[in-house]
């Protein structure tokens, strides 16, 4: 077998044949089994959206209706799951308390029926429902608080910002929430889908697919950077200090957060689509001051980068959203994992169709033959 050039980061050599989501970076297009993104999100529902993406077409009323209750009543966590992170220090990241409980839950059903619909059904349904509890009861524990049950009359995305403040959502925020939910969903072969699939092919359960993958999730050249986006902009501070900041930072070699795309070399479609929402939060809501900072940010970069292809990506505007609808600053990530686990549990669902492990290869550059030194001599 010939040696084949290494590409690091693998750039642009295929990990999988899938029909889950399309990109071209060009054209600033995203698709979900063919479906443009904002059309989802202007029509669809973040279930609806991951019941098309986990089975590759959209419900039938029927289909929807009991993939829905089912989720609603699957909410809950067990109460040996709730003592356990109530275990976890308040000074923990809220994504390390999502990747060990979302592991735990593997504890508790772990009987693996891989080639069963029903055991993929339940999987789906338990992943989806108890994620979004296990973050907000993270959040109220870690200050001292009991975790609030979810609401049976309350959608998902209202029912997740009930358990973050046990306030009823307003009816734009929850449905602002649930078309973010949408359109963090799934993104063809990114870093953290790439290491549910290298898990889910392992046939191990999946509870450590999904664990896994938020543990990737969480890098800042990841989902980490929607969180670094507002403390760059803090660090700006004011419109006025923008374009001698960014020269100073790209002097100094730093990556501005939420800039730049391996695969978008255009403005992010997702970022647009986030920044309206953003926009309509603030005519409701009242503005934020960082919002001007970041146009002109936007502004500057596309002046000093846009040759490198270099625009906003998904994780430029989405933190506006987010602490409009009073989220604070280090469960941006989480909810990205909220909405990406659809992502990951339709590529997991695709990956054991034609299953094989991954295993590639690598190109040795160390030595041969070198010879022990015992220790005395060294
Ligand atoms: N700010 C300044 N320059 C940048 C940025 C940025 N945000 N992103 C890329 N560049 C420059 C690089 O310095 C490099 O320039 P060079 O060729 O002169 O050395 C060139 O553009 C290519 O950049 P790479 O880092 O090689 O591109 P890669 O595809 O490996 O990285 C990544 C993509 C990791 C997203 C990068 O753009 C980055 O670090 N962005 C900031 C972090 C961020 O926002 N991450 C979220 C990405 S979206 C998501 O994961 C949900």
């Amino acid at each position: 077998m010939s040696v084949c050039e290494y590409k690091p980061g693998l750039e642009n050599i295929p990990a999988a044949q899938s029909s889950i989501s399309y990109v071209d970076g060009q054209q600033g297009l995203l698709e979900y089994r063919g479906i443009s993104i904002q059309e989802l999100a202007e029509k669809s529902t973040f279930l609806e959206t991951s019941y098309l993406l986990i089975w590759g077409h959209l419900p039938s009323r029927e289909e929807l209706n009991k993939f829905e209750a089912e989720i609603y009543s699957h909410r809950r966590i067990k109460y040996r799951i709730q003592d356990m992170m109530k275990c976890f220090p308040e000074t923990g990241h809220p994504m390390d308390a999502l990747q060990a409980s979302a592991a735990a839950l593997g504890l508790f059903y772990s009987r693996r029926a891989l080639d069963n619909p029903e055991y993929i059904f339940q999987a789906v349904v338990r992943l989806l429902a108890k994620i979004p509890t296990m973050v907000a009861a993270f959040q109220l524990m870690r200050k001292g608080n009991e975790p609030v049950r979810p609401r049976d009359d309350l959608d998902y995305a209202a029912n997740f910002l009930y358990m973050l403040s046990e306030k009823e959502p307003d009816p734009l925020a929850a449905r602002i929430f649930d078309q973010c939910l949408i359109l963090h969903a799934e993104h063809t072969m990114n870093a953290s889908t790439f290491s549910a699939r290298v898990t889910a092919s392992t046939l191990t359960d999946p509870y450590a697919v999904i664990a896994s993958a938020v543990g990737t999730l969480a890098g800042p050249l990841h989902g980490g950077a929607n969180e670094d986006v507002i403390e760059t902009l803090q660090e700006i501070g004011s419109v006025g200090n923008v374009r001698s900041w960014l020269e100073d930072a790209l002097a100094n070699k730093r990556k501005i957060p939420g800039f730049g795309h391996r695969v978008y070399k255009v403005k992010d479609p997702r970022a647009s689509i986030l920044q309206k929402q953003a926009k309509a939060l603030f005519e409701k809501f009242g503005s934020d001051k960082h919002y001007e900072i970041a146009l002109e940010l936007e502004k500057a970069v596309e002046d000093r980068l846009s040759e490198k292809g270099i625009y906003p990506n998904v994780d430029f505007y989405s933190g506006f959203v987010y602490s409009k609808l009073g989220i604070p600053q280090d469960l941006f990530t989480p909810i990205f994992a909220i909405a990406r686990v659809a992502g990951w549990l339709a590529h997991w669902k695709e990956q054991l169709g034609e299953n094989k492990i991954y295993r590639p290869t690598q190109i040795y550059d160390g030595e041969h033959t070198r010879g022990y030194t015992p220790i005395e001599e060294r």
